[in-house]
């Protein structure tokens, strides 16, 4: 299998492409571009390019498919149903668990709701699992997005289904650097006190301009900060590390809302953060 990877400079999003053997058949995943160097690879390669497959609908996986289409036209897009009303481009839609087969490539759409309701992790002949914004490397998908479904769909999709893969499967997740479910296993620390490992944390914060406890500030894929937050309620939530303020109630309700926390090296980024 041959995978080549084009990562977004703004949004830190990932395009792949996934090709069965030289001069053979490719499909896209993902399109948040840049498409350009891509479509040189193919060309180069002598590829043929036979499906764009989209994890999930947000704009930083999606916004470049036309100009792919502009190169091949009449491709399929394929999305998740759920998702395929918010993408004109797509096509058509793929379900989990039905097979994509083409050339050597066989490709399982796998339903890994949380960040969106018809997110789909796409496992690629049974040895590497291209997982959009639902498992990073050390960090976890948002579940404030639009079209978010919650923590406990994130968690089970993660804990239930891609970390299920044999321990070798390797990860390409839809923001920046690959790794292993194993790796997750061990390192992940949103994954080590779900499995146990690590106790959770209690300190008292504010998230989102509410009071909240602080259960893990993680690091996250862009050298900034996950959190996994308790609500007074009981139930969890993770939400960016910038909308965050440490150390109880320190300010007004609603003051903190933009606040990043000092660590937080990234949080003017709010397009990117939007997305997560
Ligand atoms: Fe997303």
């Amino acid at each position: 299998m041959i995978i080549e990877r084009s990562m977004n400079d703004d949004f830190l999003s990932n395009t792949y492409v996934v090709a069965d053997e030289p001069g053979g058949h490719a499909v896209m995943i993902d399109a948040g571009g840049p498409v350009e160097p891509l479509l040189d690879f193919l060309r180069r390669g002598q590829f043929a390019l036979t499906h764009v497959l989209l994890t999930h609908r947000h704009h930083d996986h999606v916004s470049q498919v036309d100009q792919v289409l502009d190169r091949y036209p009449g491709t399929p897009v394929l999305i998740h149903e759920l998702e395929r009303s918010s993408v004109p481009a797509a096509t058509g839609s793929m379900s989990p668990g039905e097979r994509i087969v083409t050339g050597a490539l066989e490709i399982e759409p796998i339903h890994t709701p949380g960040h969106t309701a018809g997110m789909l992790s796409l496992l690629v002949n049974g040895t590497d699992v291209f997982t959009g914004d639902t498992l990073f490397k050390g960090s976890v998908g948002g579940v404030h997005a639009p079209g978010s479904t919650g923590f406990e769909d994130i968690k089970s999709s993660i804990m239930d289904k891609l970390l299920k893969l044999p321990p070798g499967t390797h990860i390409h997740p839809g923001h920046t650097d690959p790794t292993t479910v194993a790796a997750e296993l061990e390192h992940n620390r949103f994954v080590r006190i779900w499995r146990g490992l690590d106790p959770e944390g209690n300190e008292p914060c504010t998230a989102l301009g509410e009071p909240a406890t602080l259960v893990l500030f993680g690091e996250d894929y862009d050298g900034g900060h996950k959190a996994w937050v308790r609500w007074p309620d009981g139930s969890d939530d993770i939400v960016p590390g910038s909308r965050v303020q440490r150390g109880g109630l320190l300010g007004r309700r609603g003051s903190s809302r933009h606040r990043g926390f000092p660590g937080d090296r990234r949080r003017g980024r709010t397009r990117v953060r939007g997305l997560r």
